[in-house]
């Protein structure tokens, strides 16, 4: 898996760890991983090539999950691996360092350790004392680069293109790391617009919008979901109704829409597909689901097959 800018084992080709959605490169998205997501979503279940017999994950998850870490689980489990692991949700003051941690599970036979952490860098911590590949789930509000490839596979097969659609990341852009990884890898295409629609109090991290920017992509912050619907490709929805994003509106000046409701799906083309990485607050009401449009549990199931691709191709980089 070269392709990859950053960050890379030396004088290898292929990562050694998941960290960041700047690693990956285009080329790689569209001709090796979505690919090879999709034949795999195309196989009958009892045909999925056991492609991972022998290999072992270990999870090890300081934040809950549903999607990503059963994802990960059911990936490794249908391609014939097997997976342990252990929740450390309760982050005591006394909790053992991460670091020691990941330094005895590396005592330990496992080809793959599926970290989600609560604060930012984990991952890169993680990493830095390890020498089995670390993949990283979410780190506080920083990242989540496999939650990014399923957003950007799905996008990809369900328009067919990435370069040059009209893209509108909604709600808390500051502390949202599936939004701050999505707008990463999407810097990797062409002629996109990416319209940025968050409280004044939100925005988007001036180092992923300078990434943009620097990138080619034209990134156009308007305070209002309302007034682009009508372009728009592609919304993709956070969930709005947090304390912080309830406490930022307080300091707009009017009201401000960061959700989608039947009057914005009026205005949204056809073709356009309404992106979550859920759970889904009030922003995106369940009422909705049975517009077409409306992706996000396509979405959700994407991310098995986009994760058995990645596992496979990472199990089969040369050691
Ligand atoms: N989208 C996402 O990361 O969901 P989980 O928190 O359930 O893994």
């Amino acid at each position: 898996m070269q392709r990859a800018s950053e960050p890379q084992a030396p004088g290898e080709s292929t990562p050694l760890h998941v960290l960041d959605a700047r690693q990956f490169a285009r080329q790689w998205l569209e001709d090796t991983l979505f690919p090879a997501a999709r034949t795999l979503q195309q196989t009958p279940v009892g045909a999925l090539p056991q492609s991972l017999v022998g290999k072992r994950l270990f999870y090890l998850f300081y934040e809950p999950s549903t999607r990503t870490r059963v994802s990960f689980e059911t990936a490794v489990t249908l391609l014939g691996g097997q997976v342990m692991g252990m929740d450390s949700h309760e982050q005591q003051s006394r909790d053992e360092r991460l670091e020691d941690r990941i330094q005895v599970l590396n005592q330990f036979p496992y080809d793959f350790i599926l970290l989600r952490y609560h604060e930012e860098g984990g991952a890169r911590r993680a990493a830095d004392v390890s020498r089995v590949p670390i993949i990283n789930a979410g780190d506080g509000t920083s990242q989540h680069p496999t939650q990014a490839l399923l957003d950007a596979y799905t996008i990809w097969r369900e328009l067919g293109r990435i370069d040059g659609l009209q893209v509108a990341l909604v709600g808390d852009l500051s502390y949202e790391r599936t939004t701050n990884s999505l707008a990463y890898l999407l810097g990797r295409f062409r002629d996109l617009t990416l319209y940025l629609v968050s409280p004044e109090l939100l925005r988007m991290r001036d180092e992923v919008r300078d990434y943009l920017v620097a990138s080619g992509v034209e990134v156009r912050e308007v305070p209002d979901l309302r007034e682009v619907a009508s372009s728009l490709d592609v919304v993709y929805v956070t969930r709005a109704h947090t304390e912080r994003l309830e406490h930022a509106r307080r300091f707009d000046r009017q009201s401000r829409s960061y959700a989608v409701d039947a009057p914005l799906l009026a205005e949204l083309p056809t073709h356009a597909i309404v992106l979550h990485p859920l759970p889904r607050g009030r922003e995106l009401p369940a009422d909705l689901d049975a517009d077409p449009r409306i992706a996000c549990f396509r979405q959700a199931g994407n991310g098995l097959y986009l994760r058995m691709a990645l596992l496979s191709l990472l199990a089969d980089r040369p050691s």
